[in-house]
């Protein structure tokens, strides 16, 4: 195994809780078993195309295991849609000495890594995202601590919504998967969970909650970002797009807070989780993910085995093409939200 490599590190997409976890032990294990030498790229891809750098030494990474966000900050840049991106990332490297990269990220960024091998870059991956949505890994870090965040607020709105006999809609994150709200849903013992997999009927809704009111109990209807009505459309906060083509999304809970107001006659309140449920420390479970990850994407760099992201399948941590990894995202079965709905009403 070739020791003394220079390896560079970066965080792209939305940030995540567990992203220093992966920094820290790609850094300790780097550096105390491989001699390698860590260089950090700042803001995800628009470091090493802008070249901002940042070393990432055995003292920096000291005291980040439970901090949320990212010490390298992040950002949504494409170096595919910027002029002469690729060219400027490639002299970046090149400048630096850097022999590979570990890319953390979901899906935008992955892909990203999955092109750049073919262009000759040698990348390995390592999966995160809170909304879960990544193929070829049974999780991704960040999921089990959105999930808690989320299932504590329904946990919380139940006082409110008991006390006032309201219906309480709680959005939370998820624009193509639903696997937020199916898990938090779940676990707060939501009385209707809606995901962007399947289009919800308003009427269907409606009978949900008018059966959970009629048992003098208030209902909590969880709601992903990304659900639409039958017949309807996705509700936007706006509609430019950002450098992967994403729109931002929003709104569906306010929208279906007034719905069931109108047609039940109760009252009934929206709450969006937003960006909550990405702040703030890892859970353990997340920490431990966060961390089986960053020591096995370093090994996978010292192996020479780029191309490749790390993922969990079982409890084992594998590694897999990342080209299996972006193909397609990894949506609720039809199957498994039928389980879920059950519980309704
Ligand atoms: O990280 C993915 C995600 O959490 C999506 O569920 C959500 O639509 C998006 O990030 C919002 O991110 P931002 O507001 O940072 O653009």
């Amino acid at each position: 195994m070739p020791a003394g490599m220079r390896v560079g590190v970066l965080t792209g997409g939305g940030d995540c809780p567990g992203l220093n976890a992966v920094l820290r032990a790609v850094t300790r294990k780097g550096i105390s078993v491989y001699e390698h030498g860590i260089l950090g790229f700042r803001s995800g891809w628009q470091g090493p195309v802008e070249d901002l750098t940042t070393p990432l030494t055995l003292d920096r990474v000291e005291e980040i295991l439970n901090r949320g966000g990212t010490i390298l900050g992040s950002s949504r840049t494409n170096p595919y849609k910027i002029d002469d991106g690729i060219a400027r990332l490639k002299e970046t490297i090149a400048q630096h000495r850097v022999d590979a990269l570990i890319a953390i990220g979901g899906e935008d960024t992955l892909g990203v890594a999955e092109q750049l091998t073919h262009d000759g870059v040698p990348v390995v991956g390592v999966p995160k995202t809170i909304d879960n949505d990544l193929d070829a890994t049974d999780y991704t870090f960040g999921f089990d601590t959105a999930v808690h965040i989320a299932t504590e607020a329904i946990d919380r709105l139940r006082t409110t919504a008991e006390s006032h006999h309201r219906a309480l809609v709680v959005e939370v994150m998820g624009r193509h998967a639903g696997w937020i709200a199916l898990h938090s849903g779940l676990a707060g013992g939501a009385n209707v969970i809606l995901v962007p997999e399947q289009e919800f009927s308003v009427e269907k809704v409606v009978e949900w909650v008018e059966q959970r009111f009629e048992r003098q109990y208030a209902p909590i209807i969880v709601v992903a970002e990304g659900a639409v009505p039958e017949g309807g459309m996705e509700r936007l906060v706006t509609g430019e797009k950002d450098a992967f083509g994403h729109v931002r999304l929003g709104g569906v809970g306010t929208w279906l807070a007034d719905e069931i107001s109108k047609r039940t006659g109760k009252e009934s309140r929206a709450v969006v989780l937003g960006h909550t449920q990405r702040g703030g420390t890892p859970t353990a479970y997340d920490r431990v993910l966060a961390t089986r990850f960053g020591l096995h994407a370093i090994d996978a760099v010292t192996d020479g085995d780029f191309g490749k992201m790390v993922a969990l399948r079982g409890t084992d941590i594998i590694r897999v093409p990342l080209s299996e990894a972006t193909a397609s995202l990894k949506t609720v079965p039809l199957e498994r939200y039928a389980e879920a709905e059950v519980l309704f009403g």
